[in-house]
């Protein structure tokens, strides 16, 4: 069967990649969170306290990072990897969710990223989500998918998942976070957050995550 490329951007919390690893899971496609990749950079940054306001400083550390995604037996996903160490599990703390929109400002962050993600698409058959899979890493890509749902939804969703690993975590600091992200990503001048114009546009405020999954494999079986 022909192999495609789907792209599903959108804000922050709106559940991109749980419905990108679905999709995935159903197609037997890849999948990957283009997130953590950027989450595992900005780690990166700040455990060894680079200045990533000077330029030099930034490309001699990006040349020290490997990224990769193994999968994992246990849980049935695929883990991020910051050089051989996996950080699946650090890349959410909320010290890097305070700073990864930061860092995604930086060009040469997303050149590096945006590179490794194109060669990860170069076979197809795989799903990809971000804020900018359908409009700069991969504009051809035969389905393109933006998530959408009410803000307060989001927060609520997100500060459940939070909660279970945090329980000081209260639902003020989660939406500060996601609306300062969300703000960083549309604004920035890089590749900003963008409905890509030939984009789906999926509002899943009220429906389930089955129901949402079936509307996405309708669309990618017509593109098949
Ligand atoms: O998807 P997730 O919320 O984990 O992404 C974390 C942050 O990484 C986003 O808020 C955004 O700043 C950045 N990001 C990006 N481009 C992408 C994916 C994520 O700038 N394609």
């Amino acid at each position: 069967m022909k192999k495609i490329i789907i792209t599903i951007d959108g804000f922050s919390s709106c559940g991109k990649s749980t419905l990108a690893r679905q999709l995935a899971q159903k197609l037997n496609y890849v999948f990957i969170d283009s997130g953590a990749m950027y989450r595992a950079v900005t780690l990166y940054f700040l455990r060894n306290h680079i200045n990533w306001e000077k330029k030099k400083d930034v490309e001699k550390a990006l040349s020290e990072i490997n990224l990769s995604f193994q999968y994992n037996d246990q849980t049935g996903r695929s883990d991020i990897y910051l050089n051989d160490e996996n950080v699946e599990l650090l890349v959410r703390d909320m010290l890097v969710s305070e700073n990864v929109s930061a860092v995604s400002t930086i060009r040469e962050v997303r050149e590096f990223a945006v590179a490794q993600q194109q060669q990860m698409g170069k076979k197809k058959g795989i799903v990809m989500d971000g804020r900018d899979i359908g409009t700069t890493v991969f504009p051809k890509a035969e389905l393109k998918i933006f998530v959408t749902a009410d803000p307060a939804v989001r927060v609520e969703r997100r500060f459940k998942e939070l909660f279970e690993k945090n329980p000081q975590i209260t639902i003020e600091e989660v939406k500060n976070n996601l609306e300062m992200r969300d703000y960083i990503d549309s604004n920035r001048e890089v590749s900003p957050l963008r409905q890509a114009a030939d984009a789906i546009v999926l509002d899943n405020s009220n429906l389930t995550r089955d129901e949402q999954l079936h509307k996405a494999l309708h669309w990618a079986k017509e593109k098949l």
